[in-house]
């Protein structure tokens, strides 16, 4: 193995071990989002349908497991366990950053595997948004992908020493990766949110699909802090905006594009309430990791039954019998968020 594949390959099993042992602050912004209990129903739990269908994309539940591994030998497996999960629920699953497979075909099969689990389902690539155009449409072809998400993350680039610092070039190659990939482009961070002004820029960029991953799930501050138990830039732990903050920072653009929330959405509850923001899917990658973890395959595919089962009660009570009802139930914010709101125009 070359030196700079060991060190991605590390990275990768250092970034598993210490999300699986962060402590998750108790003060979820979910927690800021009330939905409306509404005492006469007019639904019938067995006819509510969470199909989710936006622009290409048709999931048939409206979760999916979210970008998280491969690249060594630990996260094949990992990737295997998902992969088979979301091959028996039938969910989307995209894999964690592809720059390692790009570089060294000896890892390519910590990737693949999950295609071969899961011949017929959805699964994105990953790549960052520094990937040339060439090697994006490589990390497609290598899964026969249904769509490429490109993750941005900044601060986590800066945090750590070894990261990229020159980010001017982003937003072009982003441009140029879309033309060259035959296949949907999804956008997203890895748990630090969005601001309008990065949904405007993306939106005219001709991004039509944006995965906002906010702040209040994992948090890639105080991993890459963590992972050189050197602490240099712990005072940015709380670096951000959440997944409901961002959320209402895309509602400018949610006519425009397809917004998908993700970040600390660790209950059905938190999932509805994505959705009653705009959401058109949420997807879910600490909550997942931990489960198959602890219960395993098969213990992680009752989990997602149960939890999009959840979600379909929980729309009863709203009062909604699918996804576009949802988007249109009510919310009642805390003056916390309300605030936010009113500063930023929104
Ligand atoms: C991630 N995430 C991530 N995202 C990405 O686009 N490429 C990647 O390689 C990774 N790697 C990765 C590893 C691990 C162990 C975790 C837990 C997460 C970020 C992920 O997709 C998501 O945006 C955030 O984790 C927020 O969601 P949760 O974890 O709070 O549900």
């Amino acid at each position: 193995m070359n030196s700079e594949l060991n060190i991605r390959s590390k990275r990768k099993d250092q970034h598993v071990k210490h999300a699986l042992s962060q402590k998750i602050d108790g003060d979820s912004d979910f927690n800021h989002v009330h939905l409306i209990h509404q005492s006469l129903p007019a639904v019938n739990l067995d006819t509510v349908n969470l199909n989710a269908c936006f622009g290409e994309f048709e999931f048939q539940s409206p979760i999916y497991i979210n970008a998280m591994t491969g690249g060594s030998e630990w996260t094949k497996s990992i990737n295997r366990k998902l992969a088979e999960v979301a091959a028996a629920v039938k969910i989307p699953m995209a894999v964690g950053s592809m720059h390692a497979a790009i570089k060294d075909d000896s890892v390519i099969d910590s990737f693949k595997i999950v295609r071969e689990k899961n011949p017929d389902g959805i699964i994105f690539a990953n790549v960052g948004a520094d990937v040339s155009p060439a090697d994006a449409c490589y990390a497609v072809e290598l899964l026969q992908a249904d769509g490429l998400q490109i993750h941005i993350n900044a601060p986590q680039e800066l945090i750590m020493p070894e990261g990229d610092r020159d980010f001017k070039n982003w937003r072009e190659n982003i441009i140029e990766t879309k033309k060259a990939v035959k296949v949907p482009v999804i956008v997203k961070e890895v748990g630090f949110g969005m601001s309008k002004e990065t949904i405007q820029t993306l939106v005219q960029a001709g991004i039509k699909y944006i995965d906002v991953s906010g702040k209040g799930g994992t948090n890639f501050a105080e991993i890459e802090n963590r992972r050189r138990f050197g602490q240099d830039m712990n005072f940015l732990f709380n670096w951000g905006q959440s997944t409901v903050v961002s959320l209402i920072e895309s509602k400018p653009f949610q006519n425009d594009s397809f917004i998908l929330a993700s970040g600390g959405v660790t209950s059905p509850l938190d999932a509805v309430k994505s959705i009653a923001l705009g959401a058109n899917a949420v997807g879910i990658s600490k909550a997942v990791l931990e489960k198959i973890q602890t219960d395993g395959v098969e213990g992680t595919v009752r989990y997602i039954e149960q939890f999009i089962v959840h979600m379909k009660k929980i729309s009863v009570m709203v009062s909604a019998e699918n996804i576009q009802q949802l988007q249109k139930t009510p919310v009642v914010l805390s003056a916390e968020i309300e605030s936010w709101k009113r500063q930023r125009n929104l």
